[in-house]
């Protein structure tokens, strides 16, 4: 233990308990992981907690959608989240759940403290209310005109196709998403915390706890546009904790996910021993961090800090904020098949490759970090495996064949071996800012100056003379020093590998303070590879994988915010016979300029040919579907759109959150054939 040692309490954001963990939150959790890991290799007492965010009208809808209570989607989905994330070694002590009993208990206490010291106050507000579903609507569950570009079907706070944002009333002919049905205003007392108490020690707590730069400056434009009342309740249903003064009313699902990051503590602290007030309590001297991406800045930055403050606990020492993640340039996709989810990464790929990759282009900025395919595959394959894994192959079947696996006590090189440690410091420095990226420059231009050593003494040719052999001993244990060092300077990333080199080196676990000593003589085991090229079959089906036409049904269609499909009412015989299904023939696709979602189709359905906007762009690409058959509704009644008269509409399954699936008769049927 070091005798300087921090104690120190690290969180990343709670992933949200309705979807599948993908590549874009990796980015946070290896961020995290890896700093944590360079944390408890310098000896310092620290915690990773973490948990899943289980709360809101998402959740809920999500579990009534698949005929679950929400208590059995979120350990269904609590259970995938961990399995992910151990499988990329993300090592939290400890993963829990908003839903749980210490979450209870703290959200109740601070907000009775909040209420106690008067930063509570009770307003009633109008909000659309689903008259069918009986509950209140929030702003993206409600759908209708833009006022604006007049596109249909946009959400109730924001336009798609023009950008526009507005007030869910601005909407022309606006729609419950849940049924359909036109919303009405109601009325609804709802409880606010009032954040401009707070402005002063918030101004203060910015000094102090070094943000970075572009945190500061996104708070100051906040501070100017003025601090309002945050809603912090929400009316039944809801899937969260009901406010105990406020019968029938919520805890907002972004109030009690920040404490969730002190109720999993706290889970831990009665696993551990561990006393909770010294890690959250006002007094507490420890060090508080949370890792987050830049769009819940708000939340960290402000809400947070001040609802902690204002109920008498601690307040976090930094937020660590992060930016998003693209795929070769552009947002993932589930069409272009880079929305990819953990567990298809992990069917295909070494985790170590993502985390290595991650490690390369993360800086201490919130800048966003961009993925290319093809620099992934190159940087990986020349530092890892060219470069670092590399060192180890070159020597050690000099030391296995020639000397037994004895490494020579002697070096040949010692000056080398030194340059090598004393470059640990300014990489530890560069961990601590978390400057990633620059951290594997300097290993990685270490791992060039033991190649070039190698080349220089060329160890094949000494190990053809004989006199030389003690020269050759010396050399490749020198390899292998410098191999092991800059396998301890990888281990936070790489923490995988780093194992597979303490069993091959037969060391103890590397600690940070490892790379001060050498191994001197010492018997290593025979060398096996520790790492292999990428694969670019293996990259080329993984995307394949993560097309959304192409993927195996996903157990977990995800939803967001948009909810499921309205209810229907039943219908009679007579009733269905009136809809002319006909199987069609999909003669040309086309894209339409300005239009987000749509595909225009070319039908032919025998008699004639039919022209049809079909909103399956999300999933499909035009030339994907030309010359398969689908199902049209025949006699629906021709509809005007911005782009032309869509003549029909072709059957397509899903479940109302972006993910589609036309339908296609079994091979055999013609086109013009009647469907019943
Ligand atoms: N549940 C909230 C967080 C509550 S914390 C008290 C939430 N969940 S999330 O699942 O949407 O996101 C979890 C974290 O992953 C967030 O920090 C978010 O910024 C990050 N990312 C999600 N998608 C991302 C990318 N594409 N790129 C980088 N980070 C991303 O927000
Ligand atoms: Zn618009």
């Amino acid at each position: 233990m070091n005798t300087l040692a921090r104690r120190m309490l690290v969180t990343s954001a709670l992933p949200y308990a309705n979807g599948p963990i993908h590549i874009g939150h990796l980015v946070e959790y290896i961020q995290t992981d890896i700093w944590v890991r360079f944390q408890k290799m310098r000896g310092h007492q620290c915690y990773y907690v973490c948990a899943d965010d289980a709360h809101g009208t998402p959740i809920m809808l999500r579990a009534e959608q698949e005929g679950v209570t929400a208590e059995q989607l979120i350990a269904r989905i609590g259970a995938e989240h961990r399995a992910d994330f151990a499988g990329f070694s993300v090592g939290f002590d400890h993963y829990h759940s908003t839903h749980s009993p210490e979450n209870r208990e703290i959200a109740t206490l601070i907000y009775e403290r909040l209420r106690d010291a008067g930063h509570i106050v009770r307003r009633t507000i109008r909000q659309a209310y689903d008259p069918l579903k009986a509950m209140f609507l929030p702003d993206r569950f409600i759908r209708g005109t833009c006022p604006r570009c007049g596109a249909t079907d946009q959400y109730g706070d924001s336009c798609e196709v023009c950008g526009a944002t507005y007030a869910p009333t601005d909407l022309i002919d606006p729609r419950s998403a849940l049924s359909g049905v036109t919303p009405e205003q109601r009325e609804s007392e709802h409880l606010f915390f009032q954040l401009g108490h707070f402005e002063g020690m918030l101004r203060d707590w910015i000094v102090t706890s070094e943000l970075q730069a572009g945190a500061v400056n996104k708070l100051k434009e906040w501070f100017d546009a003025g601090l309002q009342d945050w809603d912090i309740s929400r009316d039944a249903p809801y899937f969260g904790f009901e406010i105990p003064d406020a019968p029938g009313k919520y805890f907002y699902v972004w109030l009690d996910a920040p404490i969730g990051y002190f109720a999993s503590f706290k889970a831990l602290c009665a696993q551990r021993g561990l006393e909770f007030d010294a890690f959250c309590g006002v007094e507490s001297s420890t060090e508080l961090y949370h890792f987050i991406g830049k769009d819940i800045m708000y939340f960290h930055t402000l809400f947070w800090p001040a609802m902690l403050h204002g109920a008498g606990f601690r307040v976090p020492t930094n937020v660590f904020v992060h930016g998003f993640l693209t795929v070769d340039g552009q947002k993932m996709s589930k069409s272009r098949g880079t929305f990819i989810t953990a567990r298809t990464y992990l069917t295909h790929l070494d985790p170590e490759y993502l985390r290595y990759y991650f490690a390369a282009k993360l800086g201490p900025a919130i800048d966003d970090i961009d993925l290319n395919l093809a620099d992934f595959q190159a940087r990986v394959n020349s530092d890892l495996v060219g470069k670092v894994v590399n060192i180890a192959s070159r020597c050690a079947g000099f030391i296995t064949k020639h000397f037994d696996g004895n490494l020579s006590a002697q070096s040949d090189e010692p000056e080398l071996l030194r340059r090598f440690q004393s470059a640990g410091e300014s990489i530890a420095q560069a961990y601590e800012a978390r400057d990633y990226s620059r951290a594997m420059r300097e290993i990685m231009q270490l791992a060039d100056l033991a190649n070039q050593y190698i080349d220089l003494r060329k160890p094949w040719l000494l190990a053809k003379a004989q006199e030389q052999i003690t020269v050759l001993h010396a050399v490749c244990s020198t390899g292998i020093e410098l191999f092991r060092l800059l396998t301890i300077y990888l281990k936070p990333v790489l923490p995988g590998m780093a194992i597979a080199v303490e069993e091959f080196l037969g060391c103890a676990e590397f600690t940070w303070s490892a790379a001060a000593e050498t191994l001197g003589a010492h018997r290593i085991k025979p060398f096996k590879p520790l790492k292999t090229r990428i694969d670019p079959e293996k990259v080329a089906a993984m995307i394949e994988d993560s097309k959304a036409s192409k993927a195996p049904a996903n157990p977990l269609p995800q939803v967001q915010a948009k909810a499921s499909e309205p209810a229907i009412p039943e219908i009679s015989i007579e009733d269905f016979a009136k809809v002319d299904l006909r199987v069609a023939l999909v003669v040309d696709a086309q894209h339409v300029p300005g239009a987000e979602k749509l595909i225009q189709l070319k039908l032919d359905i025998g008699t004639e040919t039919r022209t049809v906007f079909a909103g399956i762009k999300s999933t499909y690409r035009p030339e994907e579907l030309i010359g398969s058959q689908v199902v049209l509704v025949a006699n629906l009644a021709p509809r005007k759109m911005r782009f032309g008269t869509s003549e029909g509409m072709i059957l397509v399954a899903g479940s109302g959150n972006g993910e589609l699936f036309v339908i296609s008769p079994q091979s055999g049927a013609a086109p013009g054939m009647r469907v019943k």
